[in-house]
């Protein structure tokens, strides 16, 4: 018997970032995206924890313990008293280390298909819980759709959303790290106000209306992405100039995202960037997508 959970990546189309906190962390104002790039976690029963991982990126991600999709089956078998003999194969087709979310995506997909699996009948507060220990972008992760994510991004309220957005993702050649773009930013903004949400960003989701969504996208986190990545500067610009709506870095980077106005044009500047040279490869995707779900 096995169980396979479906958990889409994500785009940050606000990230207001705050000042570093006492524990190191930000403060932020992160109104997170579900779109439509999946990883799926398959846990089987197995003698002890083992992580296997395919697709073209797998030989990026680690397969022991610091794996989050390993960290998550362990954090939820201490809790209920119970070895992680599982074996969890992640099917993998997020970005690595790109800025959308993929490894928290590993982490809730395992511990959705963990707790199916052993029929730990986790509570969803539970599940969440666990999500935020293992990291900020987990529990949206487990929720997806739509959310704004406070503190330093796991508390989450949820949005709605009217309509379907297009995007294009571009997928860097080489990743980035996280807490070395959080460093940057300290450095590049020592003055950093406190984060607030855009009520014109969070109206034009609630109205489904990209040109409205384009003019208000923001990442705070972008200068400090092209800082360390000069290049992303490259794709910004061969994504708009193919006709995108607006550009920006995802989250902490090197994804760069491009929202399109309607699935043709998705396919048009996809074509664009594939052949502008400045990017691996070039993803066209839906939001919102649904959170983490068992197939
Ligand atoms: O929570 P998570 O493990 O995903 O965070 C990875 C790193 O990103 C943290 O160690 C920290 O350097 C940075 N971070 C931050 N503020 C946040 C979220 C992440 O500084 N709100």
């Amino acid at each position: 018997m096995s169980v396979t959970v479906r958990v889409p990546a994500k785009v940050n189309v606000q990230l207001a970032v705050g000042p570093a906190r006492p524990d190191g962390f930000h403060d932020l104002a992160n109104v997170f995206l579900a779109v439509g790039l999946y990883d799926e976690v398959t846990a089987a029963p197995a003698d002890e924890l083992r992580v296997t991982c395919a697709g073209p990126d797998a030989a990026q991600v680690p397969l022991d313990r610091t794996n989050l999709a390993a960290r998550a089956a362990l954090a939820l078998a201490e809790r209920h008293g119970r070895p992680a003999d599982v074996h969890l194969h992640i099917a993998k087709d997020i970005p690595v280390a790109g800025g959308m979310a993929g490894g928290s995506a590993d982490a809730a997909g395992a511990l959705l298909a963990c707790d199916a699996l052993w029929g730990t009948g986790a509570s969803r507060a539970e599940l969440l819980d666990i999500c935020a220990e293992l990291g900020s972008d987990v529990p949206f992760s487990l929720v997806g759709g739509a959310a704004l994510g406070t503190g330093r991004g796991e508390r989450l309220q949820e949005l709605a959303v009217g309509g379907d957005f297009h995007w294009v993702f571009a997928v860097a050649d080489g990743g980035l790290s996280t807490p070395a773009v959080y460093r940057e930013f300290d450095r590049l903004t020592p003055d950093a106000p406190a984060p607030e949400a855009s009520p014109a960003l969070l109206e034009a989701l609630r109205t489904g209306d990209a040109a409205a969504l384009a003019a208000t996208l923001s990442n705070d986190l972008q200068a400090a992405a092209l800082s360390l990545f000069p290049a992303l500067a490259d794709t910004l610009k061969a994504g708009t100039e193919a006709g995108a709506l607006a550009a920006l870095v995802s989250g902490s980077g090197p994804t760069t995202a491009f929202l399109v106005k309607d699935a043709d044009a998705a396919e048009r500047v996809a074509a664009a960037l594939r052949a502008s040279g400045t990017c691996r490869t070039a993803r066209p995707a839906t939001s919102p997508a649904p959170g983490a779900g068992v197939l």
